[in-house]
């Protein structure tokens, strides 16, 4: 894809985009040098955003942590978790379902969605619906509401936040509206359709992700996997027509140059102290760039490097997380494979500045 880029003049604009799980930190841990590079950037008045499949907080709250874990200042509009673009979606629907850690009905009632329920919500009004939830009553109790009238209206619509936590009852309950009668919860529709009764939107599709652990974990692709396996099974063998967002779609790559754009702009203005973001629509691509070229930083070929190459970005593919040496690479071929972030940002300085 080619941007037309606004300004023409050197030196070269140049852009990143850091994947945080296996570029930033694993678990909660900074991987070495990570807040080194960003420093860089920052002191270089270089441009960038993070850019994760990951979620479950308030932009504000992940970058506040990853701000004091690498010791570099990051302002919440310069990251686009898996979930940011669903700020978009407050007023197309007001019932969700909200799927994920429990704390993601906190950070959907504060994108502006107006009727929240989580999936523990459901298990606390009738534990018999989810047979095989591995809550105890006490992590139950905790982590949901008891919500009057839950089964009196429709759900307009499944966001799957982040990973689930409670798979079997997460499995059980999304299905269960899928397959109602218009969303209504307790009711099972006679027809078998490809098309389920309320929308569903995974967040992202990734099969794997790298945390503390010395082997890749499953992520929210896997339990895409199962609800598209399971719902398939009970319509027939028809496929599942669900939405995804997350690298590597453009919609999110669109989303996050918007988001970069609108970081450089703020550079230029002395304005990065500001907490004023208009956010896109999904799917609208910007009408200019003002980048010669974009880094994406990432560890995951199927997600981080895929999505940059299709979108037109660069990539700097590290070593730190999902992808090992030896690895088969298919179709993907990042820009330059390097040991961690820090080497990725000089490179790129050095070579392209
Ligand atoms: O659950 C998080 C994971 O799927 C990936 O996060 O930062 O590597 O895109 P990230
Ligand atoms: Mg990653």
């Amino acid at each position: 894809m080619l941007f037309k880029r606004l300004l023409s003049t050197s030196p070269k604009c140049i852009g990143f985009a850091f994947d945080i799980d296996g570029v930033l930190l694993r678990g909660k841990n900074p991987i070495a040098r990570a807040g080194k590079a960003l420093r860089l950037l920052t002191e270089a008045k270089v441009p960038f955003v993070l850019l994760t499949n990951g979620g479950g907080t308030l932009e504000a709250q992940r970058t506040k942590f990853i701000s004091d874990a690498l010791k570099v200042d990051i302002s919440p509009l310069q990251i686009i978790q898996a979930h940011t673009p669903y700020k978009t979606m407050i007023s197309r629907y007001s019932k969700i379902l909200a799927v994920g850690s429990p704390a993601v009905r906190g950070v959907a009632e504060k994108y502006g969605f107006k009727d929240v329920v989580h999936t523990n919500d459901i298990v606390r009004y009738n534990k018999d619906i989810a047979p095989f939830s591995g809550l105890s009553q006490e992590q139950l109790i905790a982590n949901s509401r008891d919500i009057p009238g839950l089964d009196k209206s429709k759900f307009d619509a499944v966001l799957v936040f982040n990973d689930p936590r409670d798979w079997a009852a997460d499995l059980q309950v999304v299905t269960d509206l899928l397959i109602s009668e218009g969303g209504l919860l307790n009711t099972l529709r006679r027809e078998k359709s490809a098309t389920p009764a309320v929308p569903i939107y995974f967040s992202c599709n990734d099969l794997l992700w790298a945390n503390p652990y010395q082997l890749n974990r499953f992520g929210q692709g896997a339990f895409r996997l199962l609800i598209k396996t399971l719902y398939s099974q009970m319509n027939d063998g028809l496929p599942l027509n669900d939405h995804i967002l997350g690298k590597p779609t453009k919609l999110t790559y669109d989303f996050a140059h918007h988001v970069l754009i609108d970081w450089q702009q703020k550079m230029v203005n002395s304005q990065v102290d500001s907490d004023q973001q208009i956010l896109p629509e999904i799917g609208i691509e910007p009408t200019f760039t003002p980048f010669d070229k974009v880094f994406m930083v990432g560890d995951n070929p199927a997600s981080d490097i895929i999505g940059a190459q299709n979108y037109g970005w660069n990539s700097c593919l590290v070593r730190t997380g999902v992808y090992r040496d030896g690895d088969h690479l298919a179709n993907v071929e990042p820009t330059m494979i390097v040991d961690d972030v820090y080497e990725g940002v000089v490179s790129v300085l050095n070579k392209y500045s």
